[in-house]
């Protein structure tokens, strides 16, 4: 059993929860992904890592309530537990496995929003812990549902808040403040984009026509994560690609966005997740 030792609202239906999983809390690295069962009949539920804490042995997990499965796990208390808490999943951010002399030679941007705050949190305090510096834009509706603007003043070189009503900072999304931060003569070598999948579209629209290479990860629905239930593929480039064992990291330029909202977008439905494995003769 996981026993819940924190939990925090955030924001905007967002939690947090530290949960004691030491055996997690000594293997996991930035950019992987832990997947959460309640009880025994419970939602297998991915969530990216987005802290941990090799002494105490514990691993932080934020998570939004969009469902029945998320808003159960929300009802959860300090003390109470979770059946399964399984992980490491996924590979490591492709960045933090670079030769740190390489790395320290790339500018590197990263761009959030929303939930996707959390998974790009760790990647930027182990650049730090590494003396590589970076900087973040977080992007928002508006300042009311930002996420961890504290932490991420404490790790990132530079942190930008874009609202898109003003009422933060810059005005604009994400997108607008990668263009305002050019027309200030800044530049990338490398952007990580990271929130939803049409935040991460639209970086990535934007990055290709400015040459910079981009990364992102891709949080589609998962069944099994381990690569036997097809749930999480995805097209990149010419390749099919498994999100929980392939990723979640992958060239955002090469990225179908649009089949992956389809996709996802077809597995609420009942009816979505049978014409989905009718299409792809998964018996
Ligand atoms: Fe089943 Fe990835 S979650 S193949």
């Amino acid at each position: 059993m996981f026993k819940i030792l924190k939990k925090e609202y955030l924001a905007n239906n967002i939690w947090l929860m530290d949960i004691e999983a030491p055996r997690v809390a000594k293997h996991c690295q930035p950019g992987q992904f832990v997947i959460v069962k309640m009880d025994e009949e419970g939602e297998r539920i991915p969530l990216t890592v987005c802290d941990y804490d090799r002494e105490k042995g514990t691993v932080t997990i934020v998570f939004q309530t969009v469902g029945a499965s998320t808003m159960e796990m929300a009802e959860y208390e300090v003390g109470e537990s979770f059946e399964d808490f399984v992980g490491p999943l996924g590979c490591p951010s492709e960045l933090i496995e670079m030769p740190l002399d390489e790395l320290k030679k790339e500018k590197i941007l990263f761009v959030c929003g929303g939930v996707g705050t959390a998974p790009v949190y760790p990647q930027v305090k182990w650049m730090k812990e590494h003396g590589v510096d970076v900087d973040v834009i977080i992007g928002a509706r508006t300042k009311d549902i930002l996420i961890l603007e504290d932490e991420m003043r404490k790790v990132a070189a530079n942190l930008y808040i874009a609202t898109d009503d003003g009422s933060y900072e810059f005005k604009g999304n994400g997108c607008d403040k990668i263009k305002d931060l050019y027309a200030q003569g800044k530049s990338y070598t490398k952007v990580v984009a990271i929130g939803p999948m049409i935040m991460m579209k639209f970086v990535c629209l934007l990055t290709k026509e400015m040459n910079i290479p981009t990364i992102v990860s891709m949080n589609p629905i998962m069944v099994d994560g381990t690569g036997m239930c097809g749930a999480c593929r995805l097209q990149v480039g010419d390749e099919i690609k498994f999100a929980c064992v392939d990723g979640p990291e992958f060239d955002g330029h090469l990225v179908d966005f649009d089949q992956a909202m389809k996709r996802q977008a077809m597995y609420k439905t009942e009816e979505g997740r049978a014409k989905l494995k009718f299409e792809e003769g998964d018996t």
